[in-house]
């Protein structure tokens, strides 16, 4: 869908409805852009501390010299307070943030309907509620859509639009117009289960929670891969630990009930078990780490040891892991280059090292080499500050310690992990990429707009669909098909549409 609408117009009225977290932070975000808002909640402590709330945010800023005084009155001037329905007849725009419950919503929407003039948008923030199953009972459900931001909304970028069954094309057009004038990065999608971030996140999570639960390495370690070599802000232990592992959990189980129980949305049994004894996290003072005071953070298992090597060979194309040779040779040891055209991988002393491509290292090493390490994908190897390697069973001690030796060599904090396939980023980034593309496939979204969703919703360093087509569309479909043998389980089933673009030699972005 392309805009060939206009956004609402600043001087039309806004409504929020419900000033709880999200609701004050969006009559925020309209009121900052220039719109009349009226922020509505049924209990008028609510939205005093909403205003309050959104002044406190407002007056740090103008502390830190990013906004006038001035600029802070008007904004507060053009939010007013209402717990009369009525008030909000003129509304262009409603936006409800109410609880999370169907039926409640459902009532919300009928009085809104009685309320509102009929041409106004009638929008929802629900995160986990089909805007179909809303509309049911509305007159006009053609003037519902949903209008999904993301905590805390005046500084998350994305606004997920969602259209269900019977939203119009122009109710879309004009919502998403309108987010976008508001500085928003708005995308489309339609009510599916858990919209584009909830559902393409899941992996994030359970990915880590997975290699931890088969004891491949602790939690502080995978959190320390997923950021130094991955490049994502925080890792999956602490950041569900900062979620609440309550309300993760649920997401969780609502997406894999949603989906009739599909495999690669299954739940962890590690964090039901936290939700059961109440380590919720953060808030409960303990989760996968204690924040009791006092209380040290585990530190990552990093190994040392070794010999820097005078050289290296690289036999064949390493693709998305040539960067490693690129700092490899930035610190001074000599690299040697072979052609071939079917084998591809690192030769340190006695040991071979290939990149993860979602078999067990142990496996690769039955192929002839036993010394055969595998090493983990990284955002960007010349400036990953950690990496994943995997030893083979057979692997002996001495080339153990050469792979171990170019990694300090480099200066990168290397952690060793049990033999499991994928390792930590590579099949983390693998997951991601295949419920982007199932997505995709299932036209819930464009693969542009899945890649700015994960960007601006969650912060993903990288869109997972332009990450995979950065790594290859190849080496991301084998290790797929290379984890859905080793496990034997459909969770790792490569996306249909995955595998159309790696039969077609194609890519996500053109
Ligand atoms: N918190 C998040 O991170 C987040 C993110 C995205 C979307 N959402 C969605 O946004 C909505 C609100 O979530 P929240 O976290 O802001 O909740 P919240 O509990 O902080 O606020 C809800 C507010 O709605 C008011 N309210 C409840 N029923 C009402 C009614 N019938 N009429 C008027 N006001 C009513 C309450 O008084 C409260 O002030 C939910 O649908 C939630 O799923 C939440």
């Amino acid at each position: 869908m392309t805009n060939t609408v206009s956004p609402l117009d600043k001087s039309a009225q806004i409504a929020v409805i419900g000033a709880g977290t999200m609701g004050a932070g969006i009559a925020q975000v309209a009121a900052a852009y220039g719109h009349p808002v009226i922020l509505f909640d049924m209990n008028p402590e609510a939205i005093e501390r909403g205003i309050n709330g959104v002044k406190s945010g407002l007056e740090r800023q103008v502390a830190r010299g990013k906004m006038t005084q001035e600029a802070l009155d008007e904004l507060l001037a053009r939010i007013s307070p209402a717990t009369d329905i009525a008030a909000l007849a003129d509304s262009k725009l409603v936006i409800e943030a109410i609880i999370e419950d169907l039926g409640i919503k459902r009532g919300l929407l009928a009085n809104l309907e009685a309320t509102c003039a009929k041409d106004a948008i009638l929008a929802t923030n629900t995160s986990s509620i089909s805007v179909t199953a809303l509309g049911a009972e509305m007159e006009h459900p053609e003037r519902l859509v949903g209008m999904h931001f993301f905590n805390p909304a005046p500084i998350m970028k994305l606004v997920e639009i969602v259209s269900g069954l019977a939203t119009s094309q122009e109710v879309a057009e004009v919502t998403h117009a309108t987010a976008s004038a508001w500085g928003k990065q708005a995308v489309y999608t339609k009510s599916t289960p858990g919209f584009i971030v909830n559902r393409v996140a899941r992996p994030f999570y359970a990915e880590s929670l997975r290699i931890y639960e088969e004891g491949a390495a602790d939690t502080a370690t995978l959190d320390q891969l997923i950021k130094g070599a991955g490049g994502f802000r925080m890792g999956a232990f602490e950041l569900t630990d900062l979620i609440g592992h309550d309300v993760n959990y649920a997401v969780t189980c609502s997406v894999f009930d949603a989906y009739y129980q599909d495999p690669r949305f299954l739940p962890s049994l590690t964090q039901k078990a936290l939700v059961e004894c109440g380590r919720l996290g953060r808030k409960s003072g303990h989760g996968f780490y204690d924040y009791s005071e006092g209380a040290e953070k585990p530190a990552a298992a990093v190994v040392t040891g070794g010999n820097a090597p005078a050289s290296v060979q690289v036999v064949g194309d390493l693709g998305v892991a040539n960067a490693l040779v690129e700092r490899i040779e930035a610190k001074g040891i000599t690299v040697e280059k072979q052609t071939s055209e079917s084998e591809s991988y690192l030769k340190v002393g006695n040991a071979r090292l290939c990149l993860s491509d979602g078999r067990f290292a142990t496996e690769v090493a039955a192929e002839g080499n036993a010394n055969t390490a595998l090493f983990d994908l990284a955002l960007d190897y010349n400036s990953a500050t950690a990496l994943a390697v995997a030893f083979a069973d057979q692997c002996a001690e001495d080339a153990k310690q050469d792979v171990i030796g170019l990694f300090n060599a480099l200066e990168i904090n290397l952690s060793v992990i049990d033999d499991v396939p994928g390792l930590v980023v590579m099949r983390t980034v693998a997951m991601l990429a295949n419920e982007a593309a199932d997505a995709v496939n299932q036209g819930v979204c464009t693969a542009a707009d899945a890649d700015v969703a994960m960007r601006g919703g969650v912060n993903y360093p990288k869109g997972p669909l332009a990450w995979a087509d950065e790594v290859g569309i190849a080496h991301i479909f084998n290790t797929l098909s290379n984890l859905q043998q080793c496990y034997g389980e459909d969770r790792y089933r490569p996306s249909a549409l995955l595998r159309r673009k790696f039969f077609a030699g194609a890519s996500f972005h053109g």
